[in-house]
């Protein structure tokens, strides 16, 4: 089984980004956590980062092909991205779409969820163990 693990905006300065919020850990720290619970699992793993709505888009149409599920944190794109959840929906995988903090406990507009809307299902508010239960899950999807 093959895994796309997708992060949007800001992403890629976890660990700097409003510790206390996000936490200290880095994106190296939270790939690394997802590559060894991924082999344990016997999931090939795929993780990309991007603070461009098209390269998302582009990453998903492209990598689309022999992907299994997908497991996105599409950060600020979460609350307005049509485009992005567009291209979500039309990759017919299954999507789990991951925020780190709970979005629904923070400013109104972030409750406006977008691209959520186009996933199986959101995990929201449990730290990088959100994405670990997304990978979890998607074990349950093998054929
Ligand atoms: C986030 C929540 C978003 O509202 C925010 O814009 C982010 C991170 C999260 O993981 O909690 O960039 O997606």
């Amino acid at each position: 089984m093959r895994v796309l693990v997708l992060n949007g905006p800001n992403l890629g300065s976890l660990g700097r980004r409003e510790p206390e919020v996000y936490g200290s850990r880095t994106l190296a720290d939270l790939e690394s956590m997802l590559a060894a619970r991924a082999a344990e699992l016997g999931i090939q793993l795929h993780c990309l980062q991007s603070n461009h709505e098209g390269q998302l888009i582009d990453w998903i149409e492209r990598e689309v092909v022999g992907t299994d599920a997908i497991i996105i944190n599409p950060g600020a794109l979460s609350h307005t991205s049509l485009a992005l959840a567009d291209a979500l929906r039309g990759s017919g995988k299954p999507v789990i779409e991951v925020h780190i903090s709970n979005v629904f406990a923070r400013e109104p507009e972030r409750r406006q969820m977008v691209t959520a809307a186009a996933a199986k299902a959101v995990i929201s508010g449990l730290g990088f163990d959100g994405y670990l239960a997304a990978l979890n899950f998607v074990t349950t999807l093998r054929a």
